[in-house]
């Protein structure tokens, strides 16, 4: 063998190895991700709304601590299912194995008690552990705009949660993606450590949106496309992208697949309430929702908006002609399983069941997202102002790969709606993907599996 060949070899295993952590990082795949009460004396939501005593000497930085730790969805990833709150344990599944978050509750020996601001700066700003690199499923390629401020208001805040003694299990992980050293690699190509830097030519409040969206909000870490090693490809800024069987819809001003058609105030309200006159909170964003946006205050929101409504929209995509007998099949399936909740003509009943005429969901390039809420259902997230768990049923026992790829080409190009149709391959791509059987997104829709 040359030694040429070898080198590629050497290249390619390299390459491989990156691209498996970059997509370990890419994957935010946190398992059923509808939010369950917990067995936990305190919900999240009670533990994030709790007031901080006045009589701690430093109550002022642990209240901006507990309002960090909201905007940064700490909650959704750092409590495992049914778990006590920021106490870790949530197997992050990626193609390649599982990590498991960490302990963050205030407990010396198991969570984060002993930690030092500089430690825990360290691990926000620049993704380094205390004794090794931390991965990248943990997204300090976001937290690294965290202020110093912020920062330490959120370790205040950690040490006066309950103090639960646990430790996570050992992440599963093959060689070498269990070396934490092969991180370095990675961030030599995709990470850079740096504070926000405001643009001076925007508003206070663009800004103040910018550091919530691009720093602790991670929001581009599922709604930018990721490139082929793993890591968010930044020349297609949240132009949508696909996370753990979801599509994280584009949220440019785009206004077919994109937030063009909504005003500030929709933006605001879907985050606050998880509805608005458009769409509802389901999959991911669900506990996106719960757990943070709508614990956020209404001009952190605002701010939040304006930073979005101002996202240049992503290109207008074009769709080859379609087959009219998929638009038929689809359109009787639709009468069948679909109107009696959204209704003849997709126009829905607003906050209760989304209108799917001009529905940016339905409407992505991708329909992966689309097949999973047809095929498992999907509850909208509650909130404290909007308490309900709407749900939708599952059809994955009711209809076939055929007729859910039927009703979803007709839906995407009805009512004005267009994208590309939609195949029975794609559909029982997914339907293996989901592993149906481990979910139980219906339980409450009386649809037992
Ligand atoms: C998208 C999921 C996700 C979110 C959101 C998230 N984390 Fe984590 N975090 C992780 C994962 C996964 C790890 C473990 C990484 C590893 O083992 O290398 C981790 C590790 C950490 C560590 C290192 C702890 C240790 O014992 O080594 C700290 C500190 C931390 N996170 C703080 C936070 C804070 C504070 C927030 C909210 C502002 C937050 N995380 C939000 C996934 C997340
Ligand atoms: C864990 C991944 C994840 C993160 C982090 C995330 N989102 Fe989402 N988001 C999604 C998914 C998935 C959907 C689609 C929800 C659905 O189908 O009901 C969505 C939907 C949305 C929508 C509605 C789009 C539409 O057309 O209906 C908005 C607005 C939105 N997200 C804003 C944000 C903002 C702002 C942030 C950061 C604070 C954020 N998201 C963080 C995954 C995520
Ligand atoms: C029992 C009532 C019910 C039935 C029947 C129903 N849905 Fe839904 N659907 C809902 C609810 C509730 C939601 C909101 C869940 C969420 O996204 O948070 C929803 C959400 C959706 C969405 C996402 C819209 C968005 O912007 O969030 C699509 C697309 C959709 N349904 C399509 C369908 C199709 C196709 C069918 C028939 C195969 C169907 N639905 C049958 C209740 C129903």
């Amino acid at each position: 063998m040359t030694r040429k060949l070898t080198l590629l070899i050497t290249a390619a295993a390299a390459a491989l190895g990156l691209a498996a952590l970059g997509v370990a990082g890419a994957a935010l795949s946190q398992g059923p991700m509808i939010p369950s009460a917990t067995p936990h004396a305190l919900t999240p939501p009670q533990l994030l709304t709790l007031p901080t005593p006045p009589s701690l000497p430093n109550a002022a930085q642990v209240e901006r601590g507990r309002y960090m730790v909201a905007a940064g969805d700490c909650v959704s990833c750092h409590t495992r299912e049914g778990g006590p709150t920021l106490a870790g344990g949530l197997g992050m599944n990626t193609p390649f194995g599982t990590i498991y978050t960490p302990n963050l509750t205030s407990d010396a020996a198991t969570g984060i008690g002993h930690w030092t601001p500089d430690q825990f700066y360290r691990a926000m700003h620049e993704g380094m552990g205390r004794h090794a690199p931390l991965y990248p499923a943990f997204p300090y390629a976001y937290f690294t705009h965290i202020s110093r401020a912020d920062s330490d208001a959120l370790l205040a805040y950690l040490k006066t949660t309950p103090a639960v003694s646990y430790t996570a299990p050992g992440n599963r992980l093959p060689f070498p993606l269990n070396i934490r050293f092969m991180v370095h690699g990675w961030n030599l190509l995709f990470f850079k450590a740096g504070d926000f830097q405001p643009d001076n030519t925007k508003s206070a409040q663009w800004n103040r949106g910018a550091y919530l969206v691009g720093g602790a909000g991670h929001c581009a870490q599922c709604h930018t496309p990721t490139n082929v090693l793993g890591a968010n490809d930044n020349k297609k800024p949240f132009h949508g992208g696909e996370l753990d069987n979801w599509v994280a819809p584009d949220l440019t001003a785009n206004t077919r697949t994109g937030l063009g058609a909504w005003t500030s105030a929709d933006i605001v309200e879907y985050l606050k309430t998880g509805r608005n006159g458009h769409a509802q909170a389901g999959g991911p964003m669900a506990e996106v929702v719960s757990y943070s946006t709508s614990l956020m205050n209404d001009a952190d929101l605002a701010a939040v908006a304006a930073y979005l409504k101002d996202l240049p929209a992503s290109p207008a995509a074009n769709h080859p002609a379609l087959d009219t007998g998929a638009m038929k099949r689809g359109a009787a399936v639709y009468s069948d399983a679909c109107a009696s909740c959204h209704l003849e003509k997709g126009v829905g009943q607003a906050r209760y069941f989304p209108p799917l005429a001009a529905d940016a969901v339905l409407q992505q390039d991708n329909p992966a997202g689309l097949a999973h809420l047809i095929l498992a259902g999907v509850r909208t997230a509650p909130t404290t102002t909007r308490p309900s768990p709407l749900t939708m049923p599952s059809f994955a026992w009711k209809l076939s790969d055929q007729e859910i790829a039927d009703v979803s080409t007709y839906i995407r190009n009805s009512w004005g709606n267009h994208a590309a149709a939609v195949n029975a391959q794609q559909v029982a791509k997914m339907r293996k993907a989901l592993d149906l059987r481990t979910i139980h997104y219906t339980v409450n829709s009386g649809d037992h599996f």
